[in-house]
């Protein structure tokens, strides 16, 4: 049961999200979002509190609230025009314990460190070190961290920092939209990580594919799965309508190995599944299956990974353990952390993974097998390598992106033909020539090769 928290009523969220001078903002959180992230923050009284990702302001005037008269918020966003903004209507408010800065939260805010809470509102591509060390001992994180090397597949992690190192203290499903090194002013496009082949014309439709590694450098096989999507030859419902996405979503990583795929379609419309570089597969929002055609070697393994989650009982999000592991691969200045996420595994399932792996001649998961910060998921089905996170060697160049990030808060996967009531309308979008993320994104170009066999 949840504990009533008056202090979230302490707010004016109007004010913040449709301000009479400033007119409604499209950079903002779902307020329910918003109410159990600031609630698993825990922020007593006194509290110096790091928020990343500005946005309206409602969120830091929300934390402030929290700290109270001597605490104080250090809210940060890589937006100048949202933080000239924000830092007014505080102002206006009379409130005098949040200040609010043009910064780059992947480097946290060294100025006013240490911080006893942070928060984060927008997704980095992996935990960044700087916040686990701008923490005092016992300081707490909340922030949505990727699960895979994939657009929208992440967890909310709320974290301690002990002894100088990060502890998963519990794991919910969700996600933000992901960070970007510069502002961005429309309200949906395509992610700026992880998107394989993105198509701008008629509307935007992208893939992400976790084989990436294994397609030739013009993506022309992310281009053949999106495309067999867009023009499928085999529609069906799913027969245990409706999805349960979230479950779905964080389930696919471990049970999809590296075929698992993620795309954006038409209306903005998700699908997850599986792809190869001839044949596709996913099941959409509104659970309709798609594939290339009825016989097709992507469907049955799409209708084998249902069948599994299923069978699992579409399985909760205590179902899913996480851990951090420091990612020394990065060349980044102060390194990262991967978010690994695996079932919890208790004896009896132990045992029938074992009859699962003999019975199909499948192999046996080897985790030596692979690198650090690299594997996720089990892979039971396929070959033994998960989708990864792709290695972050130095931020992305602004000038090298060619598609824009979604700024917009996001839930993690919306439904399809109904927007969800707290995120912005989109706005209309000029007409863009099609573009390859794949060949100007500088994530894809650092990926590494895959590990050896
Ligand atoms: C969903 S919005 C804001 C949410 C805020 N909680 C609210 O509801 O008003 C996410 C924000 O993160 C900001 N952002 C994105 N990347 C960032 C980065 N690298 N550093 C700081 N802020 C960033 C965006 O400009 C955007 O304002």
């Amino acid at each position: 049961m949840t504990v009533p928290d008056p202090l979230l009523d302490a707010v004016p969220e109007h004010y913040y999200v449709d301000n009479e001078h400033r007119g409604e903002t499209l950079h903002r959180s779902a307020a329910q979002a918003i109410h159990r992230d600031v609630i698993a923050l825990n922020v007593g009284d006194g509290a110096r509190v790091l928020e990343i990702g500005t946005g309206t302001g409602y969120s830091g005037a929300l934390l402030a609230a929290h700290a109270g008269s001597t605490g104080h918020v250090t809210s940060i966003d890589i937006s100048d025009h949202l933080i000239g903004w924000a830092n007014r209507l505080h102002h206006q408010r009379g409130v005098t314990t949040i200040t609010c800065h043009v910064a780059d939260g992947m480097a946290g805010y060294p100025p006013h460190a240490p911080y006893q809470r942070l928060v984060a509102w927008c997704t980095p591509p992996r935990l960044p070190r700087a916040w686990v060390e701008q923490l005092t001992p016992n300081g707490r994180i909340v922030a949505c961290l990727p699960i895979a090397a994939q657009p929208s597949t992440t967890l909310i992690a709320t974290i301690t920092v002990t002894a100088g190192q990060p502890h998963i203290e519990s794991i919910t499903f969700g996600g933000y939209a992901q960070s970007t090194t510069v502002p961005v002013d429309d309200a949906l496009t395509i992610p700026g990580r992880w998107v394989d082949y993105c198509i701008q014309q008629p509307e935007p439709t992208w893939i992400s594919i976790s084989w990436r590694d294994r397609d030739d450098q013009h993506h022309s096989g992310a281009r053949t799965a999106l495309n067999l999507l867009l023009n499928p030859g085999h529609t069906e419902t799913y027969a245990h309508a409706p999805l349960d996405w979230l479950s779905w979503t964080a389930f696919s990583v471990i049970v999809g190995g590296h075929h698992r795929s993620i795309a954006a379609l038409r209306d903005g419309i998700r699908g997850i599944g599986h792809t190869t570089a001839t044949s596709a597969a996913v099941i959409l929002t509104d659970s309709t299956i798609i594939a290339d055609s009825p016989h097709s070697a992507s469907l049955t393994a799409l209708r084998t990974w249902l069948g599994r989650w299923e069978q699992a009982a579409r399985p909760a999000v205590d179902w899913f353990t996480s851990t951090l592991a420091l990612n020394e691969d990065d060349d980044l200045p102060a390194g990262t952390y991967d978010l690994r996420t695996t079932k919890v595994q208790r004896p009896c399932e132990l045992v029938a993974q074992a009859v699962i792996n003999l019975r199909g001649r499948l192999p046996a998961v080897d985790s030596a097998r692979f690198g650090r910060g690299r594997r996720f998921g089990e892979g039971t089905a396929e070959p033994p390598s998960g989708p990864r996170l792709a290695s972050i060697k130095r931020p992305e160049h602004p000038a090298a992106r060619t598609c824009r990030h979604p700024t917009r808060s996001e839930p993690l996967h919306p439904p399809p033909a109904e927007p969800h009531p707290q995120s912005a309308p989109a706005t209309p979008r000029r007409p863009q020539p099609c573009s390859r993320t794949g060949r100007s994104d500088p994530t894809r170009a650092r990926l590494r090769p895959p590990p050896p066999r």
